[in-house]
């Protein structure tokens, strides 16, 4: 039986590290009661000691070097909250581990690039590598499928990951503007990094992705073979086409285990208006798991944030404090499964396709005639009015078929010497309630 308090050590004290140490005061009382066991920061770390904090840390122990913490604080967990895939963060998780230390991490980079492999050492430990905080910030979804799904098989799993694209793809809906547009006004209001590569470029998600398909289908974490796609491409005319035709644009990632292997992949999708994912929107994250014995379960919450992020750790220190420890993947680390990945070519959906085009006699039936020899079957057709010789924009809604057929006519209709840009290409995706198809 564990006795006297929780005594944790904590790298990095930015954002998310002075939130849980925000928490952790503010919740004294309440987390001692729920866990049986006071929660006690005995040292931190950081880059720069003399950085002004919007909490005072002037009573922990401090470290100049978080590796060093994590071997030798007097500490049970090491909570790692610097970030990054590699480097110190990665040192600090290890050295905690060897140090037989539980660790704490809200890190996705690292849990996506590297989870299998410290899975393995932790468990071997006999410690904790928890990380509710990496996927989806304030909805506690790795406990859900690691625990309160256990009883399912589950097919799929997928969400909105990120809440940087949602709030972007939201705003352009709202106010017409352009990508560049929101994300320069993002910028300025601080909602988004002055990099914001990792978010709009879709690798953010594509890392929660990877952890969350780990978890669902006891399969080792493969982020090298996600399908990535990001939101710069996406048009003001995109986002009225889709509203014309039913659809609102979100950045999905999607995993689910099919015949070819494991399919990963974090795209901009068509999802229909009706679908319950469909209304979650601004800086709002959902993940949405489905069961043989649940049907469909959606959880939606804050993705990121101070508050969210610090409330995810916390959950972890009460759990380890609690005693209650469990492999990391939810299987057993070595008896995680390694499954091929599917390949993207192989993929299987209906697609929205926009074509800027010279208005011209002729046109749409070379068109036809390329998706009829790639064996691609046509669902609508949108065309507003004629002005021959200008160009405008011919929008079209597939049936279902194979990714590989779909690439081969874009290729062939972007050789048209009437096809003036190269097409915008988006998978349409059918949850919820079903799709009125033709
Ligand atoms: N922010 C969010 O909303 C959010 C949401 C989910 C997950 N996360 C994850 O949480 C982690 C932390 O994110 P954050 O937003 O809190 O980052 P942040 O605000 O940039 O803070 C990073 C902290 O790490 C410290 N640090 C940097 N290099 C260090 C080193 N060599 N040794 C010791 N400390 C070092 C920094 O020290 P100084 O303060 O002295 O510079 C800073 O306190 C990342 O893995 C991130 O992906 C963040």
């Amino acid at each position: 039986m564990t006795s006297g308090p929780l005594k944790i050590a904590v790298a990095g004290l930015g954002t998310v590290g002075t939130g849980t140490l925000k928490v952790l005061e503010t919740h004294a009382r309440s987390l001692e009661r729920l866990s049986g066991r006071q929660i006690v920061v005995s040292a931190v770390s950081a880059r720069t000691r003399d950085k002004g904090r919007s909490v005072a840390v002037d009573g922990f122990s401090w470290y100049d070097d978080a590796v060093v913490m994590a071997a030798d604080a007097d500490a049970e967990v090491v909570v790692e909250l610097i970030g990054g895939s590699d480097g110190i963060a990665k040192q600090v998780c290890e050295a905690a581990i060897f140090a037989g230390r539980h660790v704490v991490t809200a890190n996705k980079a690292l849990i996506a690039e590297h989870g299998t492999a410290l899975a393995r050492a932790a468990e071997a430990a006999g410690v904790s590598l928890s990380y509710e905080a990496a996927v989806a910030g304030g909805i506690p979804i790795v406990k859900a499928l690691r625990e309160g799904l256990a009883a399912n098989g589950l097919s799929r799993v997928y969400g909105i990951l990120n809440g940087t694209c949602n709030y972007i793809l939201t705003a352009m809906r709202e106010s017409g503007r352009t990508f560049d547009e929101v994300l320069e006004e993002a910028q300025s209001l601080g909602y988004v990094e002055a990099d914001p590569a990792f978010d709009v470029d879709g690798i953010d998600a594509a890392h929660k992705l990877a952890i969350l398909a780990a978890l669902a289908f006891g399969c080792e974490v493969d982020f090298g073979s996600v399908h990535i796609e990001g939101i710069r491409r996406i048009s003001p005319l995109d986002i009225r086409f889709a509203d014309e035709l039913g659809y609102r644009i979100k950045l999905l990632g999607i995993a689910s285990l099919t015949e070819g292997g494991l399919e990963q992949r974090v795209h901009p999708c068509m999802v229909p208006v009706q679908a319950a994912i469909a209304s979650v929107e601004g800086v709002f994250n959902a993940v949405v798991a489905d069961g043989d014995f649940i049907d469909t379960l959606m959880q939606v919450g804050r993705g990121a944030g101070e508050g969210p992020t610090a409330s995810a750790v916390v959950a972890d220190l009460v759990d380890i404090a609690r005693g209650h420890i469990t492999p990391t993947f939810a299987v057993p680390a070595p008896a995680l499964k390694r499954v091929a990945p599917a390949s993207m070519n192989r993929h299987w959906g209906a697609f929205y396709v926009r074509l800027m085009v010279v208005d011209r006699p002729g046109v749409f039936a070379d068109i036809a005639a390329i998706m009829r020899d790639h064996d691609v079957s046509m669902e609508s057709v949108l065309q507003h009015g004629r002005d021959p010789g200008e160009i405008v924009p011919v929008v079209m809604t597939t049936h279902e078929t194979e990714e590989a057929a779909m690439t081969g006519t874009i290729k062939s209709i972007k050789s048209l010497d009437v096809v003036v840009e190269p097409p915008c290409l988006i998978r349409i995706e059918s949850f919820g309630p079903p799709m009125a198809r033709g």
